[in-house]
């Protein structure tokens, strides 16, 4: 089995509760799909659990914002990046923060594996989408009003493409259509002569309304949509404590928005 895991945003708790739950399981390997750190409290701490645990991890928008610069982030996802970078660089532990800095400086931005283990073809990994790997969103709603967006991004893959960056679990298909995990039950049987876009959901910062960590397990021809009760309250607390991140990013935690 694989467990797939996307947009930590430096959410400790949440990230122990799926390694947690993913050790109690057959997986043979995780993939992170990026974001590990942002908006989050507790920046290093994700990135040495994450650097430890995950065999992949890949680039995401606000990791590379981090390292490099914000585009097109809002003022509370922007002061909190700023903060991310000087709470790394303010780090006393030098070999520390320069591990933390190697992690970040060197995430691929797509990964394939082959996927005969799990009687499915080619599996493809982005953060974003297989277009614009790191920073474009493929949102449910595109299906409706920017289809051209969904095909364009099934025309970049073969079989089955996972993704993460919008923080909302679900499926897509070429219709274009779009099903969410309940509506599928939690579980996706794998038609290999159907394309199929999968959003794995977020761990440390859902927006599906479900405050719960997410995450996806592959089986042979069946995904699976997990969810994992963390202390959410725990969370707000630490982001309340550090002036520089919104209070909102505290509290949207525990809604799951
Ligand atoms: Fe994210």
């Amino acid at each position: 089995m694989l467990a797939v895991i996307s947009d930590i945003h430096s959410n400790t708790e949440a990230l122990k509760a799926v390694l947690n739950d993913i050790a109690t399981r057959n997986v043979k390997e995780i993939i992170c799909l990026g974001d590990v750190v942002g908006y989050g409290p507790e920046p290093l701490e994700c990135v040495e659990l994450v650097s430890k645990r995950s065999a992949v991890t890949l680039m995401g928008n606000h990791d590379l914002a981090v390292m490099f610069e914000p585009t097109k982030f809002n003022i509370a996802a922007e002061t909190s990046c700023f903060w991310t970078r000087h709470r790394i660089e303010e780090e006393k532990d030098i070999e520390r923060r320069n591990a933390c800095w190697q992690f970040l400086g060197n995430l691929p931005v797509k990964h394939t594996v082959d996927g005969n283990d799990y009687e499915m073809g080619e599996l493809v990994f982005v953060h974003g989408s297989p277009r614009r790997p790191v920073n474009e969103y493929i949102f449910p709603d595109d299906v409706y009003s920017n289809p051209a967006r969904v095909k364009g991004a099934f025309e970049r893959f073969d079989t089955v493409c996972f993704v993460g960056h919008t923080h909302v679990p679900g499926v897509f298909f070429d219709t274009p259509d779009f099903y969410t995990p309940d509506e599928l039950e939690g579980v996706l049987e794998i038609d290999p002569l159907k394309k199929v876009l999968i959003n794995v959901g977020s761990v440390g910062q859902p927006r599906d309304r479900d405050p719960r960590a997410g995450y996806v397990l592959v089986e042979p021809r069946r995904i699976r949509f997990i969810r994992v009760e963390y202390d959410f309250n725990s969370v707000a607390e630490k982001v309340y404590a550090i002036a520089e991140l919104d209070d909102y990013l505290g509290s949207r935690l525990k809604e799951g928005r």
